[in-house]
């Protein structure tokens, strides 16, 4: 590992370096299976939610009450083997949806697919936030920003360090389907169709670069994927899975385990400390070496955080500023979570549009790690 303690590239890997990487290929491997277990929870859960305000709405409209709900968003449609239609209000509106020639996102439901795929998907996702919540301590937390702040990992330009987490899964599983630079494009792809601003686009294809962090300084996946939330104050109900906090030491402690605990109300989020992760890591290396506003920062440090932008939980802890960052996010949420089910995009066609994009917003092209 010395190498990466220098601040080198992979280009200069020792064998044992590349003997080590192998075996991190493998489990950068179960890293993606169990992100995607851990986002399809997520889609899951917001199909049931749609469904049953739409049986809601169904039930108003049949009793004679006006529907104020209203399409006023873009609509995924999700059918169930009843053939019943329930729609998924985004940030777009269907008009839009439309005049840029987006297609319509379709969540397909029908012989209970994804459900089995849940069940499935279920004890992994619950052993795995048994480890995260047990082992994201504020102590956990500190430490690993002394780490991050005390030394370069690898020096790449952010197109390169795309292909190269790619190129690494990819030599892992040579069939598989969805791979890091997949995700990412078709996160940026569908966010440029909807005629969204460049940076939001820029936002879409770096916003899981992060789990780059799974090479570097990780103790496993807990530390690397999955949702986020606040350490050092009250773990939040709305947290999945909140009962396995209980393992976690910070639980009985004396002040983090108070509402506020080291914060204050209203602090803002800017002060509050997030379990470190992915979104975490990649935010402060945007941060610190982009251009990028403060809306795209947002999107990348949250895009996990679903306690907050989903469940409406630490809203005390916000500022004035949170509350426009909560509608950023709130925003880039459906290209993340549902732009999987897109078409594989061509990586080679897409390159010079994104490279040149990628320059606009972090003008040293390389960047430390
Ligand atoms: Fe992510
Ligand atoms: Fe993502």
């Amino acid at each position: 590992m010395a190498a990466r303690e220098e601040g080198n590239d992979y280009q200069r890997l020792t064998k044992k370096d590349c003997s080590t990487l192998c075996s991190h290929v493998v489990s950068h491997r179960r890293l993606e299976a169990m992100d995607d277990n851990i986002q399809s929870v997520h889609i899951i859960s917001d199909t049931l939610k749609r469904k049953i305000l739409e049986r809601e709405k169904q039930t108003d409209m049949n009793t004679g009450i006006s529907d104020k709900g209203s399409n006023m968003g873009f609509t995924a449609a999700v059918e169930n083997s009843d053939e019943e239609t329930v729609e998924i209000d985004t940030p777009l509106s269907r008009d839009q949806t439309k005049e840029t020639g987006s297609k319509i996102i379709e969540v397909e439901t029908e012989n209970d697919k994804d459900l089995r795929n849940y069940d499935e998907a279920c004890d992994r996702v619950k052993d795995f936030y048994r480890e995260q919540h047990e082992k994201q301590t504020v102590a956990y937390n500190l430490m690993a920003r002394v780490t991050f702040k005390t030394k370069v990992r690898a020096r790449l330009t952010i197109w390169d360090a795309l292909i190269k987490l790619n190129e690494l899964i990819d030599e892992s599983d040579p069939d598989t389907e969805m791979s890091q630079i997949d995700h990412s494009l078709q996160t940026a792809e569908a966010i440029r169709r909807n005629g969204k601003p460049r940076w939001m686009q820029l936002t879409g294809l770096i916003h899981d670069l992060g789990k780059l962090l799974y090479f570097f300084d990780a103790q496993g996946q807990w530390d690397v994927v999955g949702d986020t939330f606040p350490v050092g104050c009250r773990f939040d109900h709305r947290i999945i899975y909140p009962n396995t906090f209980e393992a976690n030491p910070d639980s009985d402690h004396p002040v983090y385990s108070t509402e506020f605990g080291i914060y204050s109300k209203g602090c803002g989020l800017d002060n509050v400390m997030l379990s470190w992760g992915h979104d975490e890591y990649m935010y402060h290396i945007a941060k610190r070496q982009s251009k990028l506003p403060l809306e795209a920062l947002a999107m990348i440090r949250y895009h996990s955080f679903y306690p907050w932008h989903k469940e409406g939980a630490y809203y005390d802890l916000m500022n004035e500023n949170d509350k426009k960052m909560l509608k950023a996010v709130q925003e880039f949420n459906p290209y993340d979570l549902y732009s999987k089910m897109d078409e594989l995009c061509d990586v080679e066609k897409l390159a010079p549009y994104y490279k040149e994009l990628i320059d606009e917003y972090f003008p040293s092209k390389v960047i430390d790690f």
